[in-house]
């Protein structure tokens, strides 16, 4: 690995989860200093990445945001540069500003895409024609058929392309996979993630217009319900419905259309075995109760033929009691931020920063001849290839709300697609 060349990468999006400043300043999640900001300046610390920039729309809050990642990342960590180029420069305003700052970057080079998620696919698409690896974080596109087409840009490119669904490197999750394979033919997955009520404050720009909750949280357990079917079993049907009012009502009032819990039904047929079908319900709300102790609560169930699974991310056995927050769950498996005896960086094996390190190495791999991008399919990683069906159940969803139907998903020559 050492001999790899150094990757260098262009972060797109300087909010809360690159940088963990927010347009009302220091984000009060569980994202206080971002997460790929900090990955990013730890592996440029480590030797494996080489120049970085970042790029947002509005120019004029990157002194802010530089101040902060100082203040927070530089001066909390021993030997941490949190230096890079920005993008539009000068202060301006400029929502094309990743054009001017992916065309100074050469192919073989790398974006990481953390914008809205209507901005995902043309900057996805700009950056992998112009033979760049991405990066990019779910959920990758809003429509399958982007999707379908950013998978083709990017092999015939032969860049390395990754969704950031970093849940697949949680060792829980993935040794519930490796189990799972045992449990004979599928049968039931219930998945249920939320975020309290504060959120629909920190969201209002986007909440209800730019995308939904569906998107947002219920993202990362169909992917992990689609990785763990994968080639055992195919959604065919997809049937949502949503409850209403709080999120439109005081003190949030979100626009009419926004919804406060989406549940999506999707019916699953098994590959090997025409009488064996699964059903899978997965729900997201971020109208949750304040206070509950955890920023983000998540759990599912899976069933079998020969067994169950249970799994609570959300509680761990670690909880922690202030007197003036009360108690609090904390999840150091993702992010740790604490830092070594030594004073460095310490949460290299977060799985939020293995995510995003497996893309880096993917890419100088591919850089260096050693791997193919394609190879990367074949090894259960979140390609692109290998998230469609994820995004093909999102987009179902939200059809089947927009238009109050069910929604079929089949295969049509090699491609996946809605009717
Ligand atoms: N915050 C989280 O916990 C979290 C976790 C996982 C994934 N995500 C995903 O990351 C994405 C961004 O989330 P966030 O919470 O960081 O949002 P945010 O609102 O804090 O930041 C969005 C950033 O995107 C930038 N942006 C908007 N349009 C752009 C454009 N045309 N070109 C370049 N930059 C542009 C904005 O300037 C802003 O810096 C979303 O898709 C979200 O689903 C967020």
């Amino acid at each position: 690995m050492s001999n790899l060349t150094k990757l260098n990468v262009l972060m797109c999006g300087t909010g809360e989860y690159t940088t963990g400043w927010t347009g009302s300043g220091a984000s009060t999640s569980d994202k206080k200093i971002g997460v790929v900001g900090l990955t990013m300046f730890d592996l440029r610390r480590l030797g494996k990445v080489g120049n970085l920039g970042m790029v947002g729309v509005n120019g004029s809050k990157f002194p802010a945001i530089r101040e902060h990642l100082q203040d927070k990342i530089g001066n909390a960590y021993k030997d941490m540069d949190t230096s890079f180029e920005e993008f539009p420069k000068q202060g301006k305003v400029d929502p094309e500003a990743y054009k001017e700052a992916i065309n100074k970057l050469s192919p073989g080079d790398a974006v990481i895409v953390f914008t809205p998620d209507s901005t995902h696919f043309p900057i996805c698409m700009y950056a992998i024609e112009r033979g760049l690896h991405v990066l990019v974080t779910k959920p990758a596109t809003q429509l399958l058929s982007h999707h379908n087409e950013l998978i083709a840009a990017a092999k015939k490119q032969g860049v390395v392309c990754f969704v950031e669904h970093h849940k697949r490197f949680d060792p829980v999750y993935s040794d519930a996979k490796a189990r799972a394979a045992t449990l004979g033919e599928f049968n039931f997955f219930n998945a249920w993630m939320s975020q309290p009520k504060s959120q629909l404050e920190t969201f209002r720009a986007w909440a209800g217009k730019d995308s939904d909750i569906s998107y947002y949280l219920s993202s990362h357990h169909i992917d992990i319900c689609c990785w763990i079917l994968q080639d055992k079993a195919v959604p065919t049907r997809v049937v949502a419905s949503a409850a209403t009012g709080i999120a439109t009502s005081e003190p949030y009032n979100c626009v009419p259309q926004t919804e406060d819990t989406i549940t999506l039904l999707v019916d699953w047929q098994s590959l090997k075995s025409p009488k064996h079908k699964g059903t899978a319900v997965y729900t997201a709300s971020w109208t949750a109760p304040l206070k509950s102790g955890v920023h983000s609560a998540q759990h599912w169930y899976y069933m079998g033929e020969k067994g169950d699974i249970n799994v609570d991310q959300a509680h761990r056995g670690y909880d922690i009691t202030v007197d003036d927050t009360g108690k609090t769950w904390y999840n150091p498996f993702y992010m740790k931020y604490s830092p070594s005896e030594t004073g460095h960086f310490d949460g290299q094996r977060g799985y939020g920063y293995t995510s995003i390190e497996t893309f880096i190495d993917a890419s100088r791999e591919v850089n260096a001849g050693t791997a193919k991008s394609s190879d990367y399919d074949g090894h259960g990683y979140p390609t692109i290839a290998n998230t469609v069906l994820t995004t093909a159940i999102l987009n179902a969803g939200r059809i089947s709300l927009d238009e109050k139907r069910p929604v079929g998903i089949k295969k049509s020559g090699d491609e996946w697609i809605l009717e």
